[in-house]
């Protein structure tokens, strides 16, 4: 079974998943309650808008979150985040459902929270606290603005895409040597390397995901030849079962 947020980080086959895909929309998924500066969130809600609310009630720590087309279950599971800071940052603990239907709360530390990672694989979440910090609205809200606006910049944030495709190798940046590589505006069917940050593929209308997929393998390759340099695939790829793993 996977669970669908906002499809922020997720390529699905052509093929298509065989296996059940679950949206939390249901209301009690997008519940939030605020305690001083403890948020309790359900796992549905958005997280832009939600980082948005917060920032204009001066509740500061999810600034860094602005761009980030995610639901609060996608966030925890892939720690989403950036060169502001993570998710995990503001994290204290994750309600999840086990596939065994037992509901638990997990304190973070026991979350496996790393670069883009978590060890909640194989479990539901339903919701998260979050603790906050009280600060003035106008400065929290300044932040949040600033950095929507530095991503509007180097990102592109109007065309589709599932985000950054490869995590960082150590001390790189993968868009820096995907540039370096001379690979933006590379296309492959109708999915092409952004001009504006070459870690992102975009995919114009009539896409395959086998075209951003060889893209990948291209990118890849000449990063590979290049730099000797590994990159590593950050985005879920979803694939019937039995379908040999690519990537990453
Ligand atoms: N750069 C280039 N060419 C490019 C892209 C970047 O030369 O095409 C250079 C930039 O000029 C800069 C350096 O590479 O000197 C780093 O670029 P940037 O600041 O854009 O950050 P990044 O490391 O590429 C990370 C996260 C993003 C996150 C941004 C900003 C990863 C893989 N990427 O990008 O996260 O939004 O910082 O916080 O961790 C994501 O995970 O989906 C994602 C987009």
């Amino acid at each position: 079974m996977k669970v669908l947020g906002r499809g922020a980080n997720v390529l699905v086959s052509d093929d298509g998943f065989d296996g059940v895909v679950t949206r939390l929309d249901h209301p009690s998924f997008r519940k939030v309650t605020r305690r001083d500066t403890r948020l309790e969130v359900g796992a549905g809600v958005d997280l832009i808008p939600l980082a948005r609310r917060c920032s204009a009630r001066g509740l500061s720590g999810l600034e860094c979150m602005a761009g980030i087309p995610a639901t609060v279950g996608g966030a925890v599971r892939m720690n989403a985040g950036g060169r502001f800071g993570e998710f995990s940052d503001v994290v204290r603990r994750v309600e999840v459902l086990g596939p065994d239907g037992r509901r638990e709360f997990w304190a973070a530390d026991r979350c496996g929270f790393g670069y883009r990672r978590s060890n909640i694989d194989g479990h539901l979440v339903l919701s998260a606290e979050l603790e906050l910090a009280e600060d003035d609205p106008a400065r929290v809200r300044r932040k949040f603005e600033e950095f929507f606006e530095l991503k509007r910049a180097s990102q592109p944030l109007a065309d589709q895409s599932a985000g950054c495709i490869f995590k960082n190798p150590n001390g790189h940046s993968a868009g820096a040597l995907i540039d370096q590589a001379g690979l933006k505006g590379t296309t492959c069917g109708e999915a092409r390397v952004s001009e504006r940050h070459a870690n992102f593929i975009v995919a114009r209308r009539g896409a395959k995901a086998s075209d951003v997929m060889r893209l990948i393998d291209l990118i890849r390759e000449r990063v590979r030849a290049l730099f000797s340099t590994e990159l590593e695939v950050e985005i879920d790829i979803w694939k019937p079962v039995g379908v040999r793993e690519r990537g990453g």
